[in-house]
């Protein structure tokens, strides 16, 4: 396959190693002139999820940062928690970033610039309950992602950069590392999937911006081979074939949809940030990811999947759970994206879901601050009709 070709050649180094490329995690520069060009030609219906991403204030260019020292998740009966501050100011980095490149004015790009400064120079830790390892995994991937697209700006000076790299190692991944590895000493099957899955994106995110191929690789180990859920084969743990169509059940089904849904909205991320690097965890197991994404979107479009009773240390879950079901999440446009646009694969129920989700919308996924000021509004970048679609 030419892509892989492409891959190959150019970044296998001389001693076997390899250099990891940029921009390179959600987005490539071929991305990129392809979201400027469909909004420049006004077409439809990027040019819709360009007007939501220009009208949240997330994206404005006066957006002012709160960096704290110690951000907080989960009570820990002493300190309030405070980091919605965090993931307002990486899903406004974001945005800008977005804005930056498909208008090309510095302006957006400085206003991200003052975001990425204002934390490098302030987060010391992130604590909490074990809920940190949360934020540690969403805003860290996602905070890579932002930096990932300013990057390339003139504006962003070396030493700035060099200390955002710190700060994403030592708070970060660092967290990021030790949660994957200990699993903070608890039976290994404790964690939900989603745990495993922002922690996994995080490194592997982190890995590719740090340039630290050491990092980048124990995360694709991980998704092949680690031994809790996020390990492809526990997080898409059963596989049905109905009416031609191979769904695969998720190990949060038994538990309720909205975190069933975020396994989708982590493993979309984490196998485009790789696929850019040249590997293809899409294809891996003949589709996995797409098997979970049409199990867990055809229940969410109201019909019915078949479902294995799941048991682990803590729980034994019988029937498939309702709660949440329909739950909205911008997730599905990555998704099928890949599978459908680019590799041509029947995709439909991940397909229905991303046009439900636009629907509800306003005709475009939208992005952090869009979908209400909790934190599952943020646990997942967005904007995906605009960066995303190809066709
Ligand atoms: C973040 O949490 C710490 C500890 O509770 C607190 O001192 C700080 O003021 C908080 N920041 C905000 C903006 O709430
Ligand atoms: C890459 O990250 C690992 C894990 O933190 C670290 O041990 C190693 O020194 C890093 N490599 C480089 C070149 O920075
Ligand atoms: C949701 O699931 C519960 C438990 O299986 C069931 O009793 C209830 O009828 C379901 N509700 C709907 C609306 O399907």
């Amino acid at each position: 396959m030419l892509y892989k070709s492409i891959i190959t050649l150019s970044f296998l180094l001389g001693n076997g190693a390899f250099a990891l490329v940029h921009p390179g995690m959600l987005h490539t520069d071929a991305d990129f002139m392809r979201m400027k060009a469909k909004v420049d030609a006004d077409a439809a219906p990027w040019i819709t999820g360009w007007n939501t991403l220009t009208a949240n204030s997330h994206s404005s260019n006066t957006y002012a940062p709160s960096p704290q020292a110690i951000v907080y998740r989960g009570y820990d009966g002493t300190h309030p928690e405070n980091y919605s501050k965090l993931y307002n100011d990486v899903h406004a980095a974001y945005a800008l970033g977005l804005r930056w490149k498909i208008s090309g004015d510095d302006s957006f790009a400085d206003a991200a610039v003052k975001i990425l400064n204002g934390w490098s120079s302030t987060l010391t830790a992130i604590r909490g309950t074990s809920d940190a390892a949360l934020a540690a995994g969403i805003y860290g991937y996602q905070f890579a992602n932002a930096a990932e697209i300013i990057r390339s700006y003139s504006g962003w000076a070396a030493a700035d950069q060099t200390r955002f790299k710190t700060m994403l190692h030592d708070v970060f991944f660092s967290i990021n590392h030790d949660f994957l590895v200990r699993h903070n000493d608890a039976e290994l099957d404790h964690y939900w999937a989603n745990w495993d899955l922002c922690n996994m994106a995080s490194m592997l995110a982190i890995g590719i911006f740090n340039d630290n191929t050491t990092m980048y690789e124990e995360a694709i180990t991980y998704f092949k081979s680690g031994l809790g859920n996020g390990r492809i084969d526990l997080t898409v743990w059963k596989l049905y074939t109905v009416d031609g169509v191979v769904l695969g059940q998720c190990q949060e089904s038994g538990r309720d949809q909205g975190h069933a849904t975020l396994d989708f909205a982590l493993l979309g991320p984490l196998a485009q940030m790789a696929y850019n690097q040249g590997d293809d965890l899409f294809g891996y197991e003949s589709n996995k990811i797409l098997a979970g994404s049409e199990y867990t979107a055809k229940y969410n479009l109201g019909e019915d999947v078949p479902y294995t009773s799941y048991t682990n240390s803590d729980v034994t879950q019988s029937v498939i759970s309702n709660a949440s079901r329909g739950t909205i999440r911008p997730a599905w446009e990555l998704i099928y994206a890949h599978y459908h646009d680019l590799k041509g694969l029947d995709s439909k129920y991940t397909g229905q879901m991303r046009d439900l989700v636009n629907s509800e919308s306003g005709g475009a996924e939208g992005g952090g601050g869009n979908y209400g000021p909790n934190s599952g509004g943020y646990d997942q970048l967005g904007y995906g009709t605009l960066a995303f679609r190809l066709e």
